[in-house]
Protein backbone atom coordinates (compact mmCIF):
# COMPACT_ATOMS: atom_id res chain seq x y z
CA UNK A 1 0.00 0.00 0.00
CA UNK A 2 3.06 2.38 0.40
CA UNK A 3 5.49 3.41 -2.12
CA UNK A 4 8.88 3.93 -0.31
CA UNK A 5 10.54 3.35 -3.62
CA UNK A 6 8.92 6.27 -5.83
CA UNK A 7 11.95 6.63 -7.19
CA UNK A 8 12.73 3.00 -8.27
CA UNK A 9 9.47 1.45 -9.18
CA UNK A 10 7.58 4.67 -9.74
CA UNK A 11 4.42 5.41 -7.95
CA UNK A 12 2.51 4.87 -11.51
CA UNK A 13 4.20 1.11 -11.95
CA UNK A 14 2.57 0.71 -8.36
CA UNK A 15 -0.38 1.88 -8.97
CA UNK A 16 -0.96 -0.50 -11.98
CA UNK A 17 -1.33 -2.82 -9.33
CA UNK A 18 -3.91 -3.30 -6.73
CA UNK A 19 -3.80 -1.98 -3.49
CA UNK A 20 -2.53 -5.11 -1.54
CA UNK A 21 -0.14 -6.15 -4.48
CA UNK A 22 1.60 -2.99 -4.62
CA UNK A 23 1.97 -3.13 -0.98
CA UNK A 24 3.56 -6.69 -0.58
CA UNK A 25 6.30 -5.32 -3.71
CA UNK A 26 7.15 -2.49 -1.52
CA UNK A 27 7.68 -4.71 1.74
CA UNK A 28 9.99 -7.03 -0.64
CA UNK A 29 11.73 -4.11 -2.42
CA UNK A 30 12.45 -2.60 1.10
CA UNK A 31 13.71 -6.03 2.59
CA UNK A 32 15.87 -6.24 -0.38
CA UNK A 33 17.78 -2.82 0.65
CA UNK A 34 16.10 -0.94 -2.47
CA UNK A 35 14.58 1.77 -0.08
CA UNK A 36 17.21 4.52 0.08
CA UNK A 37 17.91 6.69 2.95
CA UNK A 38 16.94 10.06 4.57
CA UNK A 39 18.37 12.41 1.89
CA UNK A 40 19.42 15.31 4.43
CA UNK A 41 20.72 15.47 8.02
CA UNK A 42 18.21 15.61 10.57
CA UNK A 43 17.46 19.08 12.30
CA UNK A 44 18.73 19.13 15.52
CA UNK A 45 15.70 21.29 16.65
CA UNK A 46 13.00 18.33 15.76
CA UNK A 47 14.32 16.22 17.93
CA UNK A 48 11.84 15.04 20.38
CA UNK A 49 12.79 13.01 23.62
CA UNK A 50 9.41 11.69 25.38
CA UNK A 51 9.92 8.55 28.15
CA UNK A 52 13.07 7.46 27.92
CA UNK A 53 13.25 7.58 24.40
CA UNK A 54 14.40 9.76 22.22
CA UNK A 55 12.94 10.29 18.51
CA UNK A 56 15.25 12.11 15.90
CA UNK A 57 12.35 13.45 14.54
CA UNK A 58 8.36 13.11 15.28
CA UNK A 59 7.41 11.80 12.46
CA UNK A 60 6.49 7.86 12.43
CA UNK A 61 5.37 5.18 9.88
CA UNK A 62 2.21 4.02 11.61
CA UNK A 63 0.68 1.05 12.86
CA UNK A 64 -0.24 -1.69 9.46
CA UNK A 65 2.33 -1.29 7.02
CA UNK A 66 5.18 -3.14 8.57
CA UNK A 67 2.82 -5.79 10.79
CA UNK A 68 5.27 -8.42 10.93
CA UNK A 69 8.46 -6.49 11.76
CA UNK A 70 9.95 -7.27 7.87
CA UNK A 71 11.40 -3.79 7.51
CA UNK A 72 11.54 -1.66 10.70
CA UNK A 73 15.49 -0.60 9.76
CA UNK A 74 14.71 0.19 6.08
CA UNK A 75 11.57 2.61 7.71
CA UNK A 76 14.16 4.23 9.94
CA UNK A 77 16.59 4.30 7.69
CA UNK A 78 14.04 6.19 5.08
CA UNK A 79 14.09 9.07 8.02
CA UNK A 80 11.28 8.34 10.03
CA UNK A 81 12.10 9.66 13.52
CA UNK A 82 10.47 6.00 14.38
CA UNK A 83 8.25 3.44 13.52
CA UNK A 84 5.41 0.75 14.68
CA UNK A 85 4.95 -2.42 14.16
CA UNK A 86 2.06 -4.52 14.07
CA UNK A 87 -0.86 -4.70 14.69
CA UNK A 88 0.01 -8.16 15.63
CA UNK A 89 -2.39 -10.98 17.32
CA UNK A 90 -0.93 -13.94 19.30
CA UNK A 91 -1.55 -16.66 16.76
CA UNK A 92 -1.31 -15.77 13.22
CA UNK A 93 -4.34 -15.46 10.91
CA UNK A 94 -5.27 -14.39 7.86
CA UNK A 95 -7.71 -11.81 7.97
CA UNK A 96 -10.86 -11.27 5.46
CA UNK A 97 -10.53 -12.42 2.11
CA UNK A 98 -9.46 -10.51 -0.82
CA UNK A 99 -9.92 -7.31 -2.38
CA UNK A 100 -9.80 -5.98 1.45
CA UNK A 101 -7.98 -2.92 0.57
CA UNK A 102 -8.72 -0.42 -1.48
CA UNK A 103 -7.65 2.88 -2.92
CA UNK A 104 -9.88 6.35 -2.93
CA UNK A 105 -7.81 8.37 -5.65
CA UNK A 106 -9.76 11.50 -6.11
CA UNK A 107 -10.28 11.93 -2.16
CA UNK A 108 -6.44 10.64 -1.53
CA UNK A 109 -8.11 7.93 0.91
CA UNK A 110 -7.85 4.30 1.38
CA UNK A 111 -10.23 1.71 2.84
CA UNK A 112 -9.04 -1.22 3.93
CA UNK A 113 -10.70 -4.00 6.04
CA UNK A 114 -7.00 -6.27 6.44
CA UNK A 115 -8.70 -7.92 9.55
CA UNK A 116 -5.29 -7.98 11.73
CA UNK A 117 -3.73 -10.26 9.05
CA UNK A 118 -0.88 -11.15 10.59
CA UNK A 119 2.08 -13.90 11.31
CA UNK A 120 1.56 -14.04 15.30
CA UNK A 121 3.72 -13.21 17.83
CA UNK A 122 6.52 -15.57 17.66
CA UNK A 123 7.06 -15.01 14.10
CA UNK A 124 7.21 -11.05 15.03
CA UNK A 125 9.90 -11.75 17.79
CA UNK A 126 11.87 -13.96 15.33
CA UNK A 127 12.22 -10.81 13.44
CA UNK A 128 12.78 -8.27 16.07
CA UNK A 129 15.33 -10.61 17.61
CA UNK A 130 17.08 -10.69 14.37
CA UNK A 131 17.56 -7.18 13.87
CA UNK A 132 21.07 -5.76 13.23
CA UNK A 133 21.31 -3.92 16.28
CA UNK A 134 18.42 -2.94 18.73
CA UNK A 135 18.78 0.71 17.88
CA UNK A 136 16.23 3.22 16.79
CA UNK A 137 12.69 3.17 18.37
CA UNK A 138 10.19 0.38 17.17
CA UNK A 139 6.61 0.60 19.45
CA UNK A 140 4.66 -2.89 18.93
CA UNK A 141 1.25 -2.25 18.59
CA UNK A 142 -1.06 -5.16 19.86
CA UNK A 143 -4.21 -6.33 18.93
CA UNK A 144 -6.59 -9.66 20.16
CA UNK A 145 -7.11 -12.52 17.60
CA UNK A 146 -10.82 -12.51 15.86
CA UNK A 147 -11.93 -15.92 17.44
CA UNK A 148 -10.06 -14.86 21.27
CA UNK A 149 -12.25 -16.62 23.41
CA UNK A 150 -10.73 -13.91 25.96
CA UNK A 151 -8.91 -10.51 24.35
CA UNK A 152 -8.01 -9.14 27.23
CA UNK A 153 -5.53 -11.83 27.31
CA UNK A 154 -4.87 -11.73 24.19
CA UNK A 155 -2.86 -8.06 24.74
CA UNK A 156 -1.76 -9.17 27.96
CA UNK A 157 -0.02 -11.75 26.17
CA UNK A 158 1.11 -9.04 24.15
CA UNK A 159 2.53 -7.30 26.71
CA UNK A 160 4.37 -10.33 27.75
CA UNK A 161 6.08 -11.75 24.37
CA UNK A 162 7.00 -8.45 23.32
CA UNK A 163 8.24 -5.93 26.43
CA UNK A 164 12.46 -7.21 25.81
CA UNK A 165 11.75 -5.98 22.81
CA UNK A 166 9.57 -3.22 22.07
CA UNK A 167 10.46 0.73 22.64
CA UNK A 168 6.85 1.48 23.55
CA UNK A 169 3.53 -0.71 23.27
CA UNK A 170 0.33 0.70 21.28
CA UNK A 171 -2.60 -0.82 22.41
CA UNK A 172 -4.88 -1.14 19.44
CA UNK A 173 -8.59 -1.21 20.55
CA UNK A 174 -9.92 0.95 17.69
CA UNK A 175 -9.61 -1.38 14.17
CA UNK A 176 -12.94 -1.55 12.57
CA UNK A 177 -12.14 -5.13 11.47
CA UNK A 178 -12.18 -7.19 14.34
CA UNK A 179 -15.92 -7.49 15.13
CA UNK A 180 -16.85 -5.84 18.51
CA UNK A 181 -13.03 -4.85 19.13
CA UNK A 182 -14.30 -1.51 19.14
CA UNK A 183 -16.45 -2.25 22.23
CA UNK A 184 -13.76 -1.75 24.10
CA UNK A 185 -13.09 1.95 23.79
CA UNK A 186 -16.72 1.18 26.54
CA UNK A 187 -15.52 2.29 30.07
CA UNK A 188 -15.93 -1.08 32.00
CA UNK A 189 -14.44 -3.00 29.08
CA UNK A 190 -11.57 -0.49 29.04
CA UNK A 191 -11.08 -0.02 32.98
CA UNK A 192 -10.99 -3.88 32.61
CA UNK A 193 -8.22 -4.21 29.51
CA UNK A 194 -6.05 -1.39 31.00
CA UNK A 195 -5.86 -2.79 34.38
CA UNK A 196 -4.77 -5.81 32.81
CA UNK A 197 -2.35 -4.37 30.63
CA UNK A 198 -0.49 -2.25 33.14
CA UNK A 199 -0.11 -4.84 35.59
CA UNK A 200 1.03 -6.95 32.92
CA UNK A 201 3.78 -4.59 32.05
CA UNK A 202 4.66 -3.81 35.86
CA UNK A 203 5.51 -7.13 35.95
CA UNK A 204 7.61 -7.25 33.39
CA UNK A 205 9.38 -4.06 34.77
CA UNK A 206 10.41 -5.95 37.44
CA UNK A 207 12.25 -8.99 35.27
CA UNK A 208 13.67 -6.48 32.29
CA UNK A 209 14.36 -3.37 34.28
CA UNK A 210 12.58 -1.13 31.56
CA UNK A 211 9.12 0.46 32.11
CA UNK A 212 8.22 0.04 28.29
CA UNK A 213 5.40 2.91 27.42
CA UNK A 214 1.67 1.59 27.04
CA UNK A 215 -0.37 4.11 25.08
CA UNK A 216 -3.99 3.66 23.70
CA UNK A 217 -4.81 3.80 20.12
CA UNK A 218 -8.62 5.21 19.63
CA UNK A 219 -10.68 5.44 17.12
CA UNK A 220 -11.72 8.73 15.59
CA UNK A 221 -15.61 7.89 15.63
CA UNK A 222 -16.22 8.01 19.52
CA UNK A 223 -18.60 10.14 21.11
CA UNK A 224 -17.19 13.27 23.24
CA UNK A 225 -18.66 11.31 26.03
CA UNK A 226 -16.93 8.30 25.19
CA UNK A 227 -13.78 10.42 24.74
CA UNK A 228 -14.07 11.86 27.89
CA UNK A 229 -14.57 8.69 29.54
CA UNK A 230 -11.30 7.30 27.66
CA UNK A 231 -9.04 9.91 28.23
CA UNK A 232 -10.09 9.62 32.10
CA UNK A 233 -9.35 5.74 32.18
CA UNK A 234 -6.00 6.63 30.46
CA UNK A 235 -4.92 8.92 33.48
CA UNK A 236 -6.51 6.55 36.00
CA UNK A 237 -4.74 3.53 34.91
CA UNK A 238 -1.28 4.97 34.45
CA UNK A 239 -1.05 4.93 31.07
CA UNK A 240 1.95 6.94 29.16
CA UNK A 241 0.20 8.49 26.14
CA UNK A 242 -2.56 8.20 23.47
CA UNK A 243 -2.41 7.78 19.77
CA UNK A 244 -5.13 9.81 17.84
CA UNK A 245 -6.60 8.05 15.31
CA UNK A 246 -6.91 4.95 13.86
CA UNK A 247 -9.43 4.60 10.36
CA UNK A 248 -13.46 5.65 10.21
CA UNK A 249 -16.05 4.28 9.74
CA UNK A 250 -17.54 7.81 8.09
CA UNK A 251 -17.42 8.08 4.38
CA UNK A 252 -18.65 12.22 5.06
CA UNK A 253 -17.70 14.20 2.03
CA UNK A 254 -15.83 12.33 -1.03
CA UNK A 255 -15.64 12.87 -3.69
CA UNK A 256 -14.53 9.66 -5.53
CA UNK A 257 -17.27 7.60 -7.21
CA UNK A 258 -15.09 4.21 -6.79
CA UNK A 259 -14.76 1.71 -3.65
CA UNK A 260 -17.18 4.68 -1.42
CA UNK A 261 -19.30 1.63 -0.11
CA UNK A 262 -16.91 -1.03 0.69
CA UNK A 263 -16.45 -1.79 4.28
CA UNK A 264 -13.51 -1.11 6.22
CA UNK A 265 -11.97 1.76 7.47
CA UNK A 266 -11.10 5.09 5.92
CA UNK A 267 -7.80 6.77 6.41
CA UNK A 268 -6.23 9.35 4.25
CA UNK A 269 -7.10 12.88 3.39
CA UNK A 270 -10.24 11.83 4.14
CA UNK A 271 -9.52 11.38 8.06
CA UNK A 272 -7.72 14.39 8.56
CA UNK A 273 -10.45 16.74 10.03
CA UNK A 274 -11.99 14.57 12.21
CA UNK A 275 -8.90 12.60 13.64
CA UNK A 276 -7.62 16.42 14.02
CA UNK A 277 -10.76 17.62 16.00
CA UNK A 278 -11.09 14.17 18.62
CA UNK A 279 -7.16 15.14 18.91
CA UNK A 280 -8.09 18.70 20.06
CA UNK A 281 -10.42 17.38 22.34
CA UNK A 282 -8.44 14.72 23.54
CA UNK A 283 -5.28 17.15 24.10
CA UNK A 284 -8.70 19.25 26.24
CA UNK A 285 -9.34 16.73 28.09
CA UNK A 286 -5.95 14.82 29.29
CA UNK A 287 -4.36 18.21 30.10
CA UNK A 288 -0.18 19.87 28.85
CA UNK A 289 1.50 16.22 30.50
CA UNK A 290 0.18 13.27 28.69
CA UNK A 291 2.62 12.41 25.27
CA UNK A 292 -0.23 12.47 22.30
CA UNK A 293 0.61 10.87 18.90
CA UNK A 294 -1.66 12.95 16.16
CA UNK A 295 -1.88 10.31 13.01
CA UNK A 296 -4.96 10.81 10.35
CA UNK A 297 -4.56 12.61 7.17
CA UNK A 298 -1.27 13.82 7.02
CA UNK A 299 -0.17 15.03 3.34
CA UNK A 300 2.14 17.28 3.82
CA UNK A 301 4.34 19.72 5.90
CA UNK A 302 1.08 21.94 6.23
CA UNK A 303 -0.54 19.12 7.41
CA UNK A 304 1.79 18.10 9.85
CA UNK A 305 1.77 21.23 11.53
CA UNK A 306 -1.64 21.76 12.00
CA UNK A 307 -1.44 18.15 13.93
CA UNK A 308 1.44 19.72 16.37
CA UNK A 309 -0.76 23.21 16.64
CA UNK A 310 -3.48 21.12 17.83
CA UNK A 311 -2.30 19.61 20.46
CA UNK A 312 0.23 16.33 19.03
CA UNK A 313 4.15 15.63 20.22
CA UNK A 314 4.75 13.14 17.69
CA UNK A 315 2.94 12.44 14.61
CA UNK A 316 2.46 9.22 12.51
CA UNK A 317 2.00 8.75 8.74
CA UNK A 318 0.72 5.78 6.48
CA UNK A 319 -2.26 6.27 3.57
CA UNK A 320 -0.58 9.92 1.84
CA UNK A 321 2.53 7.71 1.36
CA UNK A 322 0.71 5.82 -1.00
CA UNK A 323 -0.10 8.48 -2.95
CA UNK A 324 3.18 10.63 -2.53
CA UNK A 325 6.07 8.25 -2.09
CA UNK A 326 9.14 8.40 0.42
CA UNK A 327 9.91 11.91 -1.16
CA UNK A 328 6.75 12.89 1.46
CA UNK A 329 9.05 12.32 4.47
CA UNK A 330 11.72 14.95 3.91
CA UNK A 331 8.98 17.36 2.40
CA UNK A 332 7.63 17.09 5.85
CA UNK A 333 10.61 17.28 7.87
CA UNK A 334 11.89 20.23 5.79
CA UNK A 335 8.89 22.12 6.20
CA UNK A 336 8.29 21.71 9.99
CA UNK A 337 12.36 23.21 10.33
CA UNK A 338 10.87 26.14 8.17
CA UNK A 339 7.63 26.37 10.27
CA UNK A 340 10.22 26.68 13.58
CA UNK A 341 11.85 29.41 11.15
CA UNK A 342 9.26 31.56 10.38
CA UNK A 343 7.12 31.57 13.57
CA UNK A 344 10.75 32.06 15.71
CA UNK A 345 10.19 29.10 17.87
CA UNK A 346 13.26 26.67 19.18
CA UNK A 347 11.77 23.24 19.26
CA UNK A 348 8.38 21.45 18.46
CA UNK A 349 6.99 21.93 21.78
CA UNK A 350 6.53 25.28 21.65
CA UNK A 351 5.05 25.16 19.00
CA UNK A 352 2.27 22.46 20.47
CA UNK A 353 -1.35 23.20 21.53
CA UNK A 354 -0.94 26.85 19.54
CA UNK A 355 -4.18 26.09 17.43
CA UNK A 356 -5.97 23.61 20.22
CA UNK A 357 -8.86 25.71 20.92
CA UNK A 358 -9.83 26.36 17.34
CA UNK A 359 -9.68 22.66 17.37
CA UNK A 360 -11.22 21.48 20.02
CA UNK A 361 -14.46 23.58 19.46
CA UNK A 362 -14.82 22.01 16.16
CA UNK A 363 -17.45 19.45 15.90
CA UNK A 364 -16.27 16.36 13.83
CA UNK A 365 -19.89 15.75 12.62
CA UNK A 366 -20.27 18.90 10.69
C1 LIG B 1 -3.89 -0.56 4.93
C2 LIG B 1 -3.94 -0.10 6.35
C3 LIG B 1 -3.74 -1.03 7.39
C4 LIG B 1 -3.78 -0.60 8.71
N1 LIG B 1 -3.55 -1.51 9.71
C5 LIG B 1 -3.52 -1.09 11.01
C6 LIG B 1 -3.21 -1.99 12.06
O1 LIG B 1 -2.93 -3.17 11.86
N2 LIG B 1 -3.21 -1.51 13.34
C7 LIG B 1 -3.48 -0.20 13.63
O2 LIG B 1 -3.45 0.20 14.81
N3 LIG B 1 -3.75 0.68 12.64
C8 LIG B 1 -3.77 0.27 11.35
N4 LIG B 1 -4.04 1.18 10.35
C9 LIG B 1 -4.36 2.58 10.70
C10 LIG B 1 -3.15 3.50 10.58
O3 LIG B 1 -2.14 3.12 11.47
C11 LIG B 1 -3.57 4.96 10.85
O4 LIG B 1 -4.02 5.08 12.19
C12 LIG B 1 -4.66 5.45 9.92
O5 LIG B 1 -4.50 4.93 8.63
C13 LIG B 1 -4.69 6.98 9.80
O6 LIG B 1 -3.48 7.48 9.29
P1 LIG B 1 -3.28 7.87 7.71
O7 LIG B 1 -4.45 8.72 7.35
O8 LIG B 1 -1.97 8.59 7.66
O9 LIG B 1 -3.26 6.58 6.98
C14 LIG B 1 -4.01 0.77 9.02
C15 LIG B 1 -4.21 1.68 7.97
C16 LIG B 1 -4.17 1.28 6.65
C17 LIG B 1 -4.36 2.29 5.57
Amino acid sequence: MIFPLVQKLGLGLLHQMDAETAHSVTIKALKAGLGGSAAKPADPRLETALWDLRFPNPLGMAAGFDKNGEVPDALLHLGFGYTEVGSVTPRAQAGNPRPRVFRLKADEGVINRYGFNNAGHQALRSRLEGRPSQRGVVGVNVGANKDASDRVADYVAGIHAFADLASYFTVNVSSPNTPGLRNLQARTALAELLTAVISARDERTQVIGRHVPVLLKIAPDVLEEELAEIVEEVLAKGLEGLIVSNTTLSRAGLKSTNHTEEAGGLSGRPVFRRSTIMLAKARKLAGPQLPIIGVGGIDSAESAWTKITAGADLLQVYSALTYKGTGLIGEILTGLSAKLDQHGLANLREARDRNLDAWANLDPSD
